[in-house]
Parts: C-alpha cells; sequence; structure tokens
C-alpha cells in the first residue's frame, strides 16, 4: 500500500494550473465522443483527441508511460481498460470506455467515460454505464465531507448497490506533477480508511465495473485487460480537485456543477 508515501498537496495557483491540464483532457475525449459512430476505427478516434491535445498545447500523457504506444485508452465491450486504439472498428451497440489525459505546463489531467454507440443491445448494457457514471459522481461528491480517501470506495460500493461487479486489483489514485500518486483511491469499501482529505489534494476518482465477476486478465499485448469472465465493462474518471470549501472536478467544463448540486456539493464559480 502506498499509506505512508508522501502526498502532494497543490497550492490555488497550481490549481488553476491543472484546470488547464483537466480542460484540455475534456475536448480531446469530448472530440473522441463526437466522432463515435459504427464504422470509425478506434485508431482514428486516438488520432483526433491526439490533434485536440498537441493543437491546445499539451502532450498526451498516456503516450510513451511505461512504454504505453497511444493517447487514449479505447476498451470495447468486455474490456475493462487499457485498450490500444487499432484497426477495430466499432459496430452498432459496442460499449466504449475512452481514457485520455494530457500533460500542460508540468500538470497532469486524466479522465474517462464509456458510450455505447447508437443503441444498446441490451438494457442491462445501458444500465451498467449509467450506474457506473453515478458511482463516480457519489463517489467525488463523499470529498466534500472531507473525511477520509476511503470514504470514496464506501460511496461507490454503495452507488452500485451490489447490481454490478467492482472490479478488483484497479484504482484511482493521486495526481499532479505526475500521472499516477500517492494515495490509491480504492472503489470498494475497506477497513483501511486511508488519507485523511485535505486542502489542495488532486485525485483521479474512477469506478470501473462489469456485468459480471469482479476479476479480470491482462492480454498478450500486456495492456489490454478484460473481464475474466467476458462480462462487458464500464469505466468512468475525474480529476478532481479539493479546495478549501469545496471540490472542483478539474476535467469537466462545468467543474462538476450539475451533478454535484443534487448531491449537495457546491463548486467554486469561475
Ligand atoms: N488513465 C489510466 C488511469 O486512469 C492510466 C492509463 S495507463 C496508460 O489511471 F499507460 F495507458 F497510459
Ligand atoms: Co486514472
Amino acid at each position: 500500500m502506498l499509506g505512508r508515501e508522501k502526498i502532494e498537496l497543490k497550492t490555488p495557483e497550481q490549481v488553476l494550473a491543472m484546470r488547464k491540464a483537466g480542460l484540455l483532457t475534456y475536448a480531446a475525449l469530448n472530440t473522441a465522443r463526437s466522432a463515435l459512430r459504427p464504422g470509425v476505427t478506434t485508431r482514428e478516434l486516438d488520432a483526433l483527441a491526439e490533434d485536440v491535445i498537441r493543437s491546445g498545447g499539451g502532450t498526451p500523457n498516456f503516450l510513451g508511460y511505461h512504454g504505453y504506444p497511444a493517447t487514449l485508452c479505447i476498451s470495447v465491450n468486455h474490456v475493462v481498460v487499457h485498450g490500444i486504439p487499432g484497426d477495430q472498428v466499432l459496430e452498432e451497440g459496442d460499449v466504449v470506455s475512452i481514457d485520455g489525459g494530457c500533460v500542460v505546463d508540468g500538470w497532469h489531467g486524466d479522465s474517462a467515460f464509456t458510450q455505447i454507440v447508437g443503441e444498446p443491445r441490451e438494457a442491462a448494457d445501458a444500465e451498467l454505464v449509467e450506474v457506473t457514471r453515478q458511482a463516480l459522481w457519489r463517489g467525488i461528491a463523499a470529498l466534500a465531507r472531507r473525511g477520509r480517501v476511503g470514504d470514496v470506495g464506501d460511496a461507490v460500493e454503495d452507488a452500485v448497490d451490489g447490481r454490478f461487479g467492482i472490479v478488483d486489483g484497479y484504482t484511482g489514485h493521486g495526481i499532479g506533477t505526475a500521472m499516477h500518486m500517492p494515495p490509491d483511491v480504492l472503489n470498494y469499501r475497506t477497513r483501511d480508511r486511508g488519507p485523511k482529505v485535505r486542502t489542495g489534494m488532486c485525485l483521479a476518482v474512477e469506478p470501473m465495473c462489469t456485468r459480471g465477476g469482479v476479476d479480470t486478465e491482462v492480454l498478450a499485448d500486456e495492456w489490454t485487460v478484460v473481464t475474466a469472465d467476458g462480462s462487458r465493462a464500464a469505466h468512468w474518471e475525474h480529476t478532481v480537485a479539493v479546495l478549501d470549501d469545496a471540490l472542483w472536478v478539474l476535467t469537466a467544463p462545468d467543474g462538476g456543477a450539475e451533478e454535484l448540486a443534487p448531491l449537495g456539493v457546491t463548486v467554486p464559480q469561475e
């Protein structure tokens, strides 16, 4: 566990710098989302996102990370995370998770969403996507209580409420001058409550859920993570800053205002 490692706390100026990376990450993902349709290849989506990042003055932070070969991870159907873009042609009903990030002026952003191409094949696919999305926002909202980082896992587990599997072995993380930093942000309840939530913490909250079990395997490419039982999976992620008296979702264009207001959490006005 990373429990005793030092957590990077950001000043308000540093959070503002991270907001740039967050908004550029959003722009890249939103462009890929807009291009999602039957017939598009995952490589085409990756190229669109890379263009947005580079023309916005950023650098893709996945590209070259431990040798990772692309800007985005695009994980289709039973692929949970870290799917490598390539020749795969997307089809109606595919459950597509797109994860991406960038670095701007040395500060990192990281975000993901899942969307079904066209109409879902089964109602449960749409439910999986929506429940995972709600788990993300409830996990984020839990940080506003300024308790322990482990509160995120409680909130995610409560939001999923046993309807779907919560993927084992993959977690959210601290983020800032690197993409992956302490602390781990778990997606389920544990006895270890984790570190205290403090002003200046920046965390990537990222629940991953499946229609089946919690176990995964990594394919021979050493990246692609699939569900062991072949069930379809969803993944949502945002980079969040903890401010003195508020939360700021750095990778959401409205800072998270619309999603967090119903959960009783306010975000700063820009
Ligand atoms: N963005 C992933 C995460 O959410 C990490 C991707 S690893 C990479 O933490 F190598 F693909 F970049
Ligand atoms: Co992440």
